[in-house]
C-alpha cells in the first residue's frame, strides 16, 4: 500500500519545480526548516483531493476505517472541531432538537448555534471523591428520550477530558430504538480499540458518527483528526457537504501525512506498543500506591482511560494549580491541566520509560512533603463539596458509586435557544451584578473549553462561586474580562433586547 511520507519525499527529491502554492516553494525561508518545507504541499497532480478522494487519500481513509472498525472514515485537518461541527450539522435537520451532554466541547455548541438547534441537556453524573464530572448513564438517555419524543440526535462525550468512559454500547441501543443517530465525541479516544486490554472504540460499539483527535492521544501532528460514519441513519452526502464547508480547501499534506504515519505504525506495531504502554503505566501506579495524600483515579473496569492520570489533591491542603506549578517549576514536568482539586497528566504509546520514572519520583517526593506538612496547610484542596472525609491513601479502584446528575454547577437553562441568545444585544456588567442575568457569551473553564455558562443561560450563585474560586486559584476562565472601572465583568443580554425577543 502507498503511504504519504514516501510519496511526498519522492516528490521532494524529484526535479519537478513548484509553480504553485504554498509560497515557500518547498525551500527554507527565514527560520522555517528545510525538511518541513520540502514536504509541505497542498493538492497538486498525483496527490489526490481531500474533498473528493479517488486515489491515495481514498485508500488511506479506507485503511483507517478498517483499523477502527468503521464503515467509512474521513481524514480531518481542522481538528475534531470540524468533525463535531460536521457531525452535528448533518445528523439532524436545521432547527431540530438535539440531546446533548452538558460537558460537550465548545464546538458542539457552535454547531448548535450555526444550525439553530434546540438543545436538551444530559447532565453528566458527578464523582464527589474526585470532584469530576463523570459518565452519562444509559438510563439518563432513556429517560430524556422518553420525555422528549421529538429529539432527532444524541451527542455524548466519551472519554471525557478526564478520561471517563460511558457505556456507549448500551447508549447506542437505546438511541437506535428511537431510530435516531448517536454521535460520540471520542476526541480523547483515538487510541481506543487498537490494542488488547484497551476499551473498545465507539465504532465497535455501534455509534453512528465518531470523532477522534488523532493528535491528542496518538503520535500525530496537532490539528489532525478523523471522523467515522456507520449505518444508514446518516445522510453521507450531507456529511460530505458539511466537511467541505468546515474544512480548509487547502489541506496541509504534512498533517495528512501525520495521520497516515500514526495509523500505519499503530496498525503494524499496535499490539506491542499498547502492551508496553499498559505495562509501564501499571508499574507506575503500583509504585505510587504508597502515597498517603495524593490519590489517583484508576479504574480498569473499562470506565477510566489509562491515557489520563488524574491526581487528586482533595483534602491535602494544596490546590490543583499549586501541584501543577510545583511539578512544572521544581520538576520541569508540564502537565495537561490543573483544576481546583486535581491535575491531569497524559500518557501515550510514545512516552519513553523516563516519562513514568520522572512522574513517579516527583509525586512520591511531593507526597512525602505533604506528610511533613500535615495540619499546617489550608483546606484549599477541598472545593465546594468538601464535607466528605479524605479517601483512602494510594490508588483507588472505583466502586461504581455515583451521585445524581448535577445540573447545579452549570448555568440555569431559561428557554431561550443558543441560536437566538448569542445574537442578542449585550452589555458588560460586573461579575457580582450578573446574578440572575442571561449570559450574552460563553464562559469556559480553560482547558478544556467546556462552557459552564452558555449564551441564554442565567448566572446562578453556584456558578458565580465556581468562577470566583477558579480565578482565585489562578485558573483561566474564558469570557470573564477585566474592564476599566468595573473589575471582573461579563457580557449579559441587554434587558431591552431580551424583552423584544421574548415578546
Ligand atoms: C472533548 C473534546 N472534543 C473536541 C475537542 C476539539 O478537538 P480539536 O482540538 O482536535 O479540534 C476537544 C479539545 O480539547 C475536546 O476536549
Amino acid at each position: 500500500m502507498e503511504h504519504l511520507f514516501e510519496k511526498l519525499w519522492k516528490h521532494a527529491e524529484s526535479d519537478c519545480y513548484p509553480y504553485h502554492m504554498p509560497g515557500h516553494k518547498r525551500r527554507c525561508f527565514g527560520m522555517l526548516p528545510e525538511e518541513l518545507c520540502k514536504l509541505d504541499i497542498t493538492e497538486i497532480d498525483g496527490f489526490d483531493n481531500l474533498h473528493q478522494p479517488e486515489d491515495i487519500l481514498s485508500s488511506l481513509q479506507q485503511e483507517a476505517a478498517r483499523l477502527y472498525g468503521a464503515e467509512e472514515s474521513f481524514y480531518l485537518v481542522n481538528g475534531s472541531t470540524c468533525g463535531i461541527l460536521s457531525a452535528v450539522s448533518c445528523a439532524l435537520p436545521g432547527g431540530g432538537h438535539i440531546l446533548m451532554a452538558r460537558n460537550c466541547h465548545k464546538s458542539a455548541y457552535h454547531a448548535a448555534y450555526l444550525r439553530g438547534l434546540r438543545i436538551t441537556y444530559l447532565y453528566p453524573t458527578y464523582r464527589e471523591e474526585y470532584d469530576i464530572y463523570d459518565v452519562v448513564e444509559p438510563c439518563q438517555v432513556r429517560c430524556a428520550l422518553e420525555r422528549e419524543p421529538d429529539i432527532k440526535a444524541v451527542l455524548i462525550v466519551s472519554p471525557t477530558y478526564e478520561g471517563r468512559i460511558s457505556d456507549i454500547g448500551a447508549i447506542a441501543e437505546i438511541v437506535h430504538e428511537k431510530g435516531i443517530p448517536l454521535i460520540v465525541d471520542e476526541a480523547h479516544g483515538a487510541h481506543l480499540g487498537l490494542g488488547e486490554g484497551f476499551p473498545k472504540n465507539s465504532c465497535q460499539l455501534g455509534a453512528d458518527l465518531v470523532i477522534h483527535s488523532v493528535h491528542k492521544t496518538l503520535p500525530a501532528l496537532t490539528q489532525t483528526a478523523l471522523l467515522h460514519v456507520n449505518g444508514n441513519r446518516i445522510h453521507r452526502g450531507l456529511l460530505k457537504r458539511f466537511l467541505r464547508i468546515y474544512q480548509s480547501s487547502s489541506p496541509s499534506y504534512l498533517l495528512l501525512m501525520g495521520i497516515d504515519n500514526a495509523l500505519q505504525f499503530v496498525g503494524l506495531q499496535g499490539q506491542m506498543l499498547f502492551a508496553r504502554f499498559r505495562q509501564r503505566y501499571e508499574a507506575m501506579l503500583k509504585e505510587l500506591g504508597v502515597c498517603k495524600h495524593l490519590r489517583f483515579l484508576t479504574d480498569f473496569q473499562g470506565r477510566q482511560d489509562i491515557g489520563k492520570l488524574l491526581i487528586s489533591v482533595k483534602g491535602t491542603g494544596i490546590t490543583g494549580k499549586q501541584l501543577y506549578d510545583i511539578l512544572l517549576q521544581e520538576y520541569h514536568l508540564q502537565l495537561e491541566m490543573a483544576s481546583t482539586s486535581y491535575v491531569l497528566a497524559m500518557f501515550t504509546i510514545n512516552d519513553e520509560e523516563q516519562a513514568y520514572g520522572r512522574m513517579t519520583e516527583a509525586l512520591l517526593s511531593i507526597d512525602r512533603w505533604l506528610e511533613t506538612q500535615a495540619g499546617k496547610l489550608g483546606t484549599a484542596g477541598t472545593r465546594g463539596h468538601g464535607t466528605e472525609k479524605l479517601g483512602r491513601a494510594g490508588t483507588d479502584v472505583l466502586d461504581g458509586k455515583w451521585s445524581d446528575a448535577k445540573a447545579l454547577d452549570w448555568g440555569q437553562v431559561d428557554g431561550i435557544s443558543l441560536g437566538v441568545a448569542w445574537d442578542m444585544l449585550t452589555e458588560v456588567v460586573e461579575l457580582g451584578e450578573s446574578m440572575g442575568r442571561l449570559m450574552g457569551e460563553f464562559i469556559n473553564l480553560y482547558p478544556p473549553g467546556i462552557p459552564i455558562l452558555v449564551p441564554g443561560e442565567r448566572m446562578t450563585e453556584a456558578v458565580y462561586r465556581r468562577i470566583l474560586e477558579a480565578i482565585a486559584q489562578g485558573l483561566t476562565v474564558q469570557g470573564v474580562q477585566v474592564s476599566e472601572g468595573k473589575g471582573l465583568s461579563v457580557p449579559v443580554i441587554c434587558e431591552q433586547d431580551q424583552g423584544h425577543d421574548l415578546a
